[in-house]
């Protein structure tokens, strides 16, 4: 090991490099997690949210449970892109129904101590997590490591939880542009190093996320979404060049097409705004465009959820695709409602019926 080698050409895998398959590889956002039974059963054992993130036998656990259910052709790490604020030595907590708590707030002064930190250490359970994923999962599936974009992280250090007023994080970046770039640029190194060693550990694609960049004018979008997300997108390729990127720069509309041009952009993951046609149009001659279902439809089920399903997948047909929904499953989705969501993507009947 050590040269990132790709352990898999799984349909995942071949399709984010640009083959076009006649029914997508399917993933989905936060397939790990609270909707499942499986899942809560492992979390109650753990105690609490991070005991779980760095327990690598129950987090390895509840990264495969959705792959066994569904056999989907993608598993993703379980982790969280709070781990590495964490590792900095801030501290984290997630309280039941509030999200999570990290204290204290950002400053200046902190940005010294925070760069002379090691993260991997800190982390090391988290790379033991992808080397028993990767030796469970079988070949004919990839599994995606991940992390945070650096705005987004940020936005969660600097409010100590989930941001309740963007308005005074968008101010604090014009006020202090040299702080704001320091901390993103100190994120992006450090994110650099994690992603590096979870593909040595094993992982075979990487995606970042960037679910703050929603709300943010261009030149912001350019600054605190796009440049930090390309250093890191760049320092990963250096390293590891064969090793595919997904980019998530949520709710930024057109401007994902300077996300999606990016030579280190090898998938896009579209949100539930991005109107299908136009990321066909758009984003599809830069980059495989990944997800864009609205996860409610999960929730509701039924026609509603198999018929937007069809005229998603109608949308992409003749274009390298994977399947995924345009944010994370809630807690509310009935895990039924995903078995029929799978079987009738596999099932390629989306292709008889009439567009509507
Ligand atoms: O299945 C997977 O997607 C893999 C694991 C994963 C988690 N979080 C597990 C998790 C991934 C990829 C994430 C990413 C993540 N974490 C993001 C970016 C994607 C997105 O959802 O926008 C963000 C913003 C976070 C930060 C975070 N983690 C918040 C705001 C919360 C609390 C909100 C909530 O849903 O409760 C978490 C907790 C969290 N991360 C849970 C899971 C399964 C639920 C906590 C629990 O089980 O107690």
């Amino acid at each position: 090991m050590g040269e990132g080698q790709i352990r898999t050409q799984s349909l995942f895998h071949r399709v984010l490099k640009g083959e076009q398959a006649p029914i997508p590889p399917i993933w989905f956002m936060r397939q790990a997690g609270r909707y499942l039974p499986e899942y809560r059963e492992v979390r109650a054992k753990a105690g609490s949210f991070l005991n779980l993130c760095f327990n690598p036998e129950l987090a390895s656990e509840v990264t495969l449970q959705p792959i066994r259910r569904y056999d989907f052709d993608a598993a993703i790490l379980f982790a969280d892109i709070l781990l590495i604020p964490h590792a900095l030595g801030q501290e984290l907590s997630f309280e039941e129904g509030e999200g999570p708590k990290l204290a204290p707030v950002v400053s200046a002064s902190d940005l010294d101590g925070f760069s002379k930190q090691d993260v991997l250490e800190p982390l090391s359970a988290v790379f033991e997590t992808v080397r028993m994923t990767r030796v469970e999962l079988a070949e004919t599936k990839s599994l995606i490591g991940f992390a945070g974009a650096p705005w987004t992280v940020a936005t969660y250090m600097l409010a100590g939880g989930s941001v309740r007023d963007p308005a005074a994080l968008r101010a604090h970046a014009y006020r202090d542009p040299n702080f704001m770039n320091a901390l993103l640029d100190l994120l992006a190194d450090k994110t650099i190093g994690y992603l590096c060693a979870q593909i040595e550990a094993g992982a075979d694609a990487i995606q970042i996320f960037d679910t703050w960049a929603q709300g943010l004018p261009e030149t912001l979008v350019d600054d605190l979404s796009l440049r930090p997300m390309e250093k890191i997108a760049r320092g990963v390729k250096q390293q590891f060049p064969q090793t595919p990127i997904i980019l998530f720069p949520r709710g930024v509309g057109t401007v994902a097409t300077k996300f999606a041009a990016l030579d280190v952009c090898d998938g896009i993951s579209i949100d539930t705004t991005t109107p299908w046609d136009w990321a066909r149009a758009h984003l599809s001659p830069h980059a495989v465009v990944q997800g864009g279902l609205d996860p409610l439809l999960t929730v509701e089920g039924g026609e509603r959820m198999l018929n937007a399903a069809a005229n998603l997948l109608r949308d992409f047909d003749g274009a390298p695709y994977i399947f995924n929904l345009g944010h994370g499953f809630t807690p509310q989705t009935p895990p039924e409602n995903v078995k029929a969501l799978v079987d009738f993507v596999r099932s390629g009947d989306w292709r008889a019926g009439d567009a509507s």
